[in-house]
């Protein structure tokens, strides 16, 4: 038996009981079929036909396949510093302690040992596909993407652009606008060849760290950059009330605008935190085709707000999930469809705003988990525009094989397979699973991670 999980943004999670999944050997997900009903004689010649030629695998009834994660936001070097630092603000605890840890990247080996850590913790934690911050290093955020490709883990990732001399400590920036434009340009070469012999995917990012840390010449070639190559975009966008700020004195506009303006929110750009949005830069993502990487648990120590995830789907922006690390402390989707769930509770809870004045909310604010689900798997994939997110014809096959047997996600031995429904152990799934829960990862049709 085998269950697998997609979700509608209108809520509905879909559930697949016992069906047979076919993969294509570049990891398609080609057909999918029932036992019951009018594929009934065909399930059967299938799985017939596979099973004799040994190509065949067959999950037990305490197994669940979901879609794998996708982290839209994360900043790889940071993993060296997780979980510390989250009391200050973000400008000090950029200066203080991220620039500072970030800087030392340029040493390979010690960028080799965390990359390899992280990717290996991220693929086991379920993250099939992941949307990478390097650092401004050409030579080591090429090692990232070559890392990810090696371990098999679809990756999009940026080398950070930092040239303003004014906004940024000298041990840590470009060393000119021209010489990061033109490492820019040769990591995007890099990279594209990385992509072109890879089998599930890796992709050169467009990324200036955020609008305070670039010159407008940087952002406007970076925009020209992007346009020629055709690629992906990503950065911060009113993250905190510094920062959302620091751009409005600057351009007497919003950050939502000011990106616009460098030609950098296009269709495939994916612009993190996004909490101070006014309904015109809302307007402005939806118009453009850009999504929003909501990071929940990184938002709740540095973002001086909520994002307010619930209008932004009724405004049909693109949205995805991301870990943040090490703004977010934790490396795990999991916790942050848990945060996502939280977090747009406490905006909205309550509407009676007579009764209880200092703490009362935003009405209509709430989001459901399946909603949670749905970011961390297809509204991510929307987001990148990619076949990704979904267990349905024509996607890849990302999947993460959960067991039930650990940390009592089944509720069978108390109420009887019967009883036990697919709804609640989906919850269960969501919000008590463990890493030890995760007995294997597969992405793009291939093994990548096996407990045993
Ligand atoms: N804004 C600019 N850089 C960063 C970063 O590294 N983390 C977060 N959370 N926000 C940023
Ligand atoms: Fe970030």
């Amino acid at each position: 038996t085998s269950i697998s999980c997609g979700v509608d943004i209108n809520d509905n999670v879909k559930i697949k009981v016992d069906h047979l999944f076919c993969i294509s050997r570049q990891g398609i997900i080609i057909d999918i079929i029932d036992p019951i009903g009018v594929d009934q004689q065909r399930y059967q010649e299938v799985l017939k036909e596979y099973r004799e030629k040994g190509k065949c695998k067959e999950l037990s009834g305490d197994q669940v396949i979901l879609p794998g994660f996708i982290d839209l936001h994360i900043h790889a070097p940071q993993f060296a510093q997780l979980g510390t630092a989250l009391d200050i603000p973000l400008y000090d605890w950029l200066n203080k302690y991220t620039f500072p840890l970030e800087s030392k990247f340029s040493d390979e080996n010690f960028a080799r040992q965390v990359y390899q850590d992280l990717v290996s913790q991220l693929i086991s934690n379920g993250t099939t596909t992941a949307l990478y911050f390097a650092t401004i290093h050409k030579s080591t955020s090429c090692l990232l993407a070559e890392i990810c490709e090696k371990k098999g883990q679809r990756a999009l990732v940026g080398k950070v652009v930092m040239d303003d001399v004014n906004q940024n400590p000298e041990y840590y920036r470009d060393s000119s606008t021209d010489q990061a434009i033109n490492d820019t340009e040769e990591f995007i070469q890099k990279l594209l060849a990385i992509g072109s012999k890879s089998h599930q995917g890796i992709y050169p990012v467009i990324t200036p760290r955020f609008i305070p840390s670039c010159t407008d010449e940087a952002l406007s070639r970076l925009g020209q950059l992007a346009k020629k190559y055709n690629l992906y975009i990503q950065s911060h966008c009113s993250e905190s009330d510094w920062e959302h700020q620091f751009v409005l004195d600057r351009f007497k506009i919003s950050d939502t605008q000011a990106l616009d303006s460098f030609g950098l929110l296009s269709n495939k750009s994916i612009m993190a935190h996004c909490g101070h949005l006014s309904d015109g830069d809302m307007d402005l993502f939806h118009k453009r085709g850009a999504a929003v990487s909501h990071c929940p648990l990184s938002n709740s120590f540095f973002g001086n707000a909520v994002t307010p995830i619930r209008k932004l789907i009724e405004k049909q922006v693109n949205i995805g999930l991301g870990t943040d690390i090490s703004g977010g402390y934790s490396s795990s989707i999991y916790d942050n469809i848990k945060q996502s769930v939280i977090s747009s509770r406490m905006l909205e809870d309550g509407t009676n705003k007579d009764l209880l004045p200092n703490v009362r909310g935003v009405p209509n604010s709430r989001i459901t988990l399946s909603q949670a689900f749905y970011l961390a798997t297809a509204g991510g994939g929307e987001s990148l525009s990619l076949p990704i997110g979904r267990l349905e014809i024509n996607y890849a096959f990302d999947c993460q094989i959960i067991d039930t047997t650990l940390n009592y996600l089944s509720q069978s031995s108390y109420f009887g397979k019967e009883e036990s429904n697919y709804e609640n152990l989906f919850q269960r799934i969501m919000y008590l699973s463990k890493p030890n829960n995760i007995s294997e990862v597969w992405i793009q049709g291939k093994l990548v991670f096996n407990k045993k």
